[in-house]
């Protein structure tokens, strides 16, 4: 699912990649011609950030440009300069390869940025939290090089840019992004939107509480925090933001699938019978008689959803975490990354943001789960990797469970699921490292006379 999504995204960036390639040259060229002036007198008080983001699937780098009041400004006519490559799972036993990496990333990123402005434009690295199964040794040594690296730019480096960064904080900061770019950043808290958004190990739910709703919060234990206070322009957030285990796309397979290692499974296609492999465990998967089936693959999702684990406090979702006490920040909700290629697979998002009902996902989910065949699952969901499509049923029916039986939902509730927001005239594909961005800049401590 989000992978079939993800390899046709990676598929399609790497044709931008190879556009933009000839582009950037020669952008490249004429800047060094020109120098930085042409970006320098567009504005004295213009504040830059630098900002990599690397999961399991990419290195990504981020340039934004914002005004004196952190309004996101173009950068040659686009809403960021932008450019990838692998991510440091290809460099596990090679940290010096993924420095290399990195600093060319970072070259062309340094190249964006006037001179006068490098000393305090900010230089961040977030990692997902993937990187961590890597083990303790080598994921240091991995932040290691980027520390040394970034240590050496021109740019503004501080130790705690560079990060492993929590599921909640990287939720917090997607759901900065997308409202930004909706226009909310700014107004009361009860008109921006929830975000519930799928990576590969957790799932992550933001949404903004009141003021009084976040002080009568119950307390957790140090580690445990649900809420934080977020700046953004002018605009103090309460956030409630939880990254959900193991409900990412491939961490909840993995869950689902320990129970029926070695025996039937009604969660994957008629026939298949193979192996799924997640952190160095083998699941052995096996199609029942019967093939896929909706409720009892439900079933099993519902036993992996722990929705009778102990809730400490009132009104648990599942797997004993904390809702956050819902309220009106909650009333709207945006399903952004897996959750969007779920619904992008089987047409019922078919554009960049569409709004459905969650019925729609249940509806899909069926029609997956039915399929008799693998060449009817291909026919049925013909952008789906073929790695993945045996197990289109249980994503489907994850998706839709998680939603409905886990969160609460009311099937009948509208949606947006989204991959892209237009702004400003241009096109923006929702990632966290926009908002992170903007709370950098919304805090004034960054500014060269507080350092
Ligand atoms: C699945 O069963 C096999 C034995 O057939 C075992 O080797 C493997 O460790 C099991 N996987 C998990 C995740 O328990
Ligand atoms: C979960 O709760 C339901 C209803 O309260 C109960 O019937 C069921 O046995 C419980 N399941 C587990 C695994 O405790
Ligand atoms: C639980 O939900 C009720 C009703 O929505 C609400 O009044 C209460 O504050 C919530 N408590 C917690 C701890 O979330
Ligand atoms: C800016 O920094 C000063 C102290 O350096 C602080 O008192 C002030 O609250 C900060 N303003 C904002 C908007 O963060």
């Amino acid at each position: 699912m989000a992978k079939a999504g993800v390899t046709r995204t990676s598929l399609l960036a790497l044709l931008l990649l190879f556009l933009l390639h000839f582009c950037v040259g020669s952008v490249t060229a004429l800047r060094q011609k020109v120098g930085n002036q042409g970006q320098e007198a567009s504005g004295g008080n213009d504040r830059y950030v630098v900002v990599f983001n690397t999961g399991t699937l990419h290195t990504d780098v981020h340039v934004f440009r914002f005004d004196e009041n952190a309004n996101l400004l173009k950068i040659d006519d686009k809403l960021e300069f932008f450019e990838q490559d692998s991510s440091f799972k290809s460099y596990a036993e090679n940290p010096e390869g993924f420095a290399n990496l990195v600093a060319t990333l970072l070259k062309k990123a340094v190249s964006v940025v006037p001179t006068s402005l490098q000393p305090e434009t900010p230089l961040i690295l977030g990692a997902e939290d993937e990187l961590l199964f890597l083990g303790e040794e080598m994921s240091e040594k991995i932040l290691q090089v980027v520390h040394d690296l970034f240590k050496k730019s021109s740019l503004l480096y501080k130790p705690e840019w560079v990060t492993v960064l929590p599921a909640a904080k990287q939720g917090a900061y997607l759901w900065g992004t997308i409202n930004y770019l909706l226009g909310n950043v700014g107004s009361d808290y009860s008109k921006t939107v929830a975000v519930l958004a799928q990576e590969s190990a957790s799932a992550q739910m933001t949404y903004a509480l009141s003021a009084k709703a976040a002080a009568n919060a119950p307390m957790f234990s140090k580690g445990e925090q649900y809420i934080a206070m977020h700046y953004l322009q002018e605009t103090n957030y309460y956030l409630y933001s939880h990254g959900y285990f193991p409900y990412g796309v491939y961490a909840l397979r993995a869950e689902v699938l320990k129970y029926t290692n070695d025996t039937y499974t009604y969660c994957v296609t008629n026939g298949y019978n193979g192996q799924f492999k997640y952190h160095g465990e083998a699941y052995n998967v096996i199609s029942a008689p019967t093939g896929s089936n909706y409720e009892k693959c439900k079933a099993n999702v519902i036993r992996a959803l722990h929705l009778n684990a102990t809730c400490r406090v009132k009104n648990c979702t599942f797997n004993g975490v904390w809702n956050g006490g819902g309220g009106a920040g909650v009333d709207k909700l945006y399903l952004a990354r897996g959750f969007y290629d779920a619904g992008s697979d089987t047409n019922i998002a078919g554009k960049p943001s569409t709004e459905l009902r969650l019925l729609d996902y249940q509806k899909a989910a069926k029609m997956v789960c039915e399929v008799k065949s693998f060449e009817e699952a291909h026919i049925l969901l013909p952008v789906v990797d073929l790695v993945e499509l045996p197990y289109s049923c249980l994503d489907f029916v994850f998706v839709y469970t998680m939603l409905v039986d886990g969160f609460g939902f009311d099937p009948k509730m509208m949606v947006t699921a989204v991959k892209e927001v237009e702004y400003a005239g241009s096109i923006m594909t929702v990632q966290w490292p926009l908002g992170a961005a903007l709370e950098l800049v919304s805090s004034n401590n960054t500014r060269k006379n507080d350092i």
